[in-house]
């Protein structure tokens, strides 16, 4: 689940995580699929600075195929290799251990030249709350389930799980802070459950939520709701929405709570479709 962040608690995971880095080869960075922009710690780039980089983006399942297309396009344009993942169900995770070790062929071949025998590369996940990393570690480990705890930075006492023949991975993530700043990326976190309902008004997230369903996916938002897209009132949505779900007050006024409730439930659960919620910057 989701963490308040404090300034001291920052500070702390990135002491922590700039730590452990000296010891990485091959950063895993992990996304939302379906915000593969707003589920970026914002000093992530400073941070893990020129190592070599695997962006995943995790939850493609629940993502608009398409977009996850252009967002790899995009961070690949950027030096990253990508990679789109659903780590609940494993697809797409057997080709980490080869990216991987693209990502550190330069750091083999210089260990041969010097006659050594090269190490196994080290990697380490990093990623915000939520974004799946226990889940992802658990799968490459090929163990039951194991929470990870949110605490910020990593996790104390650690180990080196054997991923693939040459390939080390540190058994706890690097847990990082979401952005904070954009209220509209606030409203994406709390859409896709990395940030707790405790501290978002869900009404508010529901009407971000409709707004950028209408632009990017009418069809969607129509076929679920039948609400005619023609008209911008979201009122008039809440209240055809809320008629239809049955969120009636006494005296048969619309539950707005109630409403967004529903629609919120229908974003999270996946039963609006495949969707993401942001576009890379063209
Ligand atoms: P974390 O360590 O980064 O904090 O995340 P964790 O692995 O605990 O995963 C968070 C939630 O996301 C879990 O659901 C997990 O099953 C789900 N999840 C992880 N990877 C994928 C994926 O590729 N696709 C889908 N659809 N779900 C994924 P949960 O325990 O039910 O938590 P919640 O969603 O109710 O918060």
């Amino acid at each position: 689940m989701s963490i308040q962040w404090y300034p001291g608690h920052m500070a702390k995971a990135l002491r922590q995580v700039s730590e452990q880095l000296k010891r990485i080869d091959v950063v895993i960075e992990l996304l939302d699929a379906r915000i593969p922009y707003s589920s970026r710690n914002p000093k992530i780039d400073d941070l893990v600075e020129n190592k070599p980089r695997l962006i995943l983006l995790n939850k493609a399942d629940m993502a608009d195929k398409e977009v996850t297309k252009r967002w790899r396009e995009y961070y690949e344009a950027q030096g990253a290799k990508t990679l789109e993942i659903n780590a609940q169900d494993g697809s797409g995770v057997q080709h980490i251990p080869d990216q991987v070790n693209e990502l550190a062929s330069d750091m083999i071949e210089k260990m041969k030249k010097k006659g050594m025998n090269p190490r196994p590369v080290r990697a380490m996940i990093l990623g915000i709350p939520n974004v799946g990393k226990s889940t992802l570690i658990n799968r490459l480990a090929k163990r039951k389930s194991t929470k990870i705890g949110d605490k910020p930075g990593v996790t104390k006492s650690q180990q080196w799980i054997k991923v693939a023949k040459k390939i080390e991975l540190l058994d706890t993530p690097g847990i990082l802070w979401p952005k904070f700043e954009e209220q509209d990326v606030g409203f994406r976190l709390a859409l896709t459950g990395a940030i707790k309902e405790e501290i978002f008004d869900v009404q508010d997230a529901v009407v971000f939520l409709l707004r950028y369903l209408r632009s990017s996916y009418p069809e969607q938002l129509q076929e679920r709701y039948q609400v005619s897209i023609d008209s911008d009132d979201i009122v008039e949505w809440f209240d055809e929405i809320g008629k239809r779900r049955g969120c009636l007050v006494s005296g048969g006024n619309i539950d707005y709570e109630r409403t967004a409730e529903v629609i919120f439930r229908d974003f999270r659960s996946g039963r609006l479709g495949r969707m993401t919620l942001e576009e890379p910057p063209s």
